[in-house]
């Protein structure tokens, strides 16, 4: 398979989430209220990953139906959705007219923006690229487009969670070694996902310019239920251990 080939197998794929499930879904996120983070919808106002949003230029990577980018759009930020599959933004854009609250739309991969250097304040990645792109490529691209002082917030899988992803769901075992861990491939679905473990991720974020600041180990509240649709991994797996991570890390001036 060629470098660009994973990105068209994941395009696929998500053509077909997007009519199975996230077209139908889409709505209900873009009218959430609160800001939440991953399967247990731990509330941004408990965590304070994402700072000041008012007046902010903020691009998101990988946005698919944009319902991120929607909640950041709402509270006064300037926000660029970017994603590399049209089904996905055509839900965005009805929800854009739906709802009345534009703004714009990019169909491109997290490996190449075509978005100028140094022109945001803040990058996201709610499992966009930070998934489904290349880490190697998409780094450096968070970094080109942030200003100095700019901040790249990333939302993925917990390492651990990937060790133990057999393809039906998580288990309580180590399925896979963590040392060459980088792209993995489903069998099932030809989903291509990439993963760095936490000591090559600090390397790549430093070579590119980036501080770290902070790693947040999601877990479930006490009365959480495993998601109806992301079952993949059940409630008792993810109180034991960490099921999602976001990285917080800022571009040094
Ligand atoms: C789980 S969705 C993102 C959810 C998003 N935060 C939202 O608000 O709807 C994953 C998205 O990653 C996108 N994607 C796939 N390959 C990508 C790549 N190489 N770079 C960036 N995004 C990619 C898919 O098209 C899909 O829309």
């Amino acid at each position: 398979m060629s470098s660009s080939d994973y990105v068209k197998q994941n395009v696929a794929y998500w053509t077909e989430r997007n009519a199975e499930y996230t077209d139908a879904s889409a709505e209900r996120a873009w009218a959430a209220e609160e800001i939440t983070w991953g399967v247990w919808r731990t509330p941004e106002a408990e965590l304070d990953v994402l700072g000041e949003l008012e007046g902010r230029d903020i691009v998101e990577l990988g946005c698919g139906t944009a319902y991120f980018s929607a909640w950041l759009a709402r509270r006064g930020a300037r926000v660029v959705g970017v994603d590399p599959t049209p089904a996905q933004l055509e839900t965005a854009r009805r929800l854009q007219r739906e709802t009345g609250l534009e703004f714009q739309l990019i169909e491109a991969p997290g490996e190449r923006v075509p978005l100028p250097d140094a022109s945001f304040d803040l990058v996201l990645s709610e499992y966009g690229a930070s998934i489904w792109a290349d880490t190697y490529k998409w780094i450096p691209e968070a970094a080109r487009l942030l200003r100095p002082g700019g901040r790249l917030v990333f939302l993925r899988n917990a390492t651990l969670q990937l060790l133990c992803m057999e393809l039906d769901g998580v288990v309580e075992r180590l399925v896979r070694g963590q040392r060459d861990l980088h792209r993995l491939e489903w069998e099932d679905t030809g989903e291509v996902e990439f993963h760095l473990p936490h000591g090559k991720l600090i390397d790549l974020l430093r070579e590119n310019g980036f501080d770290v600041e902070r790693l947040l180990e999601l877990y479930p509240a006490a009365d959480a239920e495993t998601h109806e649709y992301y079952a993949y991994v059940t409630v008792e797996w993810a109180q034991k251990w960490p099921s999602e991570e976001i990285w917080v890390a800022t571009k040094r001036g």
